[in-house]
């Protein structure tokens, strides 16, 4: 069902886990499939420093996630708001039809971590 580079990408994750001191941190849930995303960053200087997550999902949240964090660092705050899931569909060369919305709920988690941050700043 999966391409290589989203096989590769899930067996050889990276950014798993939490980072410490993130400053903005997004939950997401698909009710559907009950899987939960959670997305840390660390921003300083208005710059996505490091970015981390952890999944409990399918195959696709897990690469999804880790694709998005590689993704994610060096970019400003306005750059990170506007990742879309098309974006990481794309660096994943693809995903099948029925795993796009594995890839919509890392969108999702990347807006909620970007907004925690800002909320905290405010
Ligand atoms: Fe729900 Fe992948 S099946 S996130």
């Amino acid at each position: 069902m999966y391409n290589d580079k989203v096989l590769e990408v899930f067996a050889s994750r990276k950014n798993a886990g939490e980072i410490e001191n993130a400053n903005g941190v997004g939950t997401v849930g698909n009710a559907s499939c009950g899987d939960i995303m959670k997305i840390f960053l660390r921003i300083e200087d208005n710059i996505i420093k490091d970015a981390s997550f952890k999944t409990f999902g399918c195959a696709a949240a897990v690469a999804t996630s880790s694709v998005a964090t590689e993704m994610l660092k060096g970019l400003t705050v306005e750059q990170a708001l506007n990742l879309t899931n098309a974006q990481v569909v794309e660096a994943l060369e693809g995903l099948p039809p029925q795993k796009i919305h594995c890839s919509v709920l890392v969108e999702e988690a990347v807006k909620e971590a970007v907004n925690d941050y800002l909320k905290k700043r405010d």
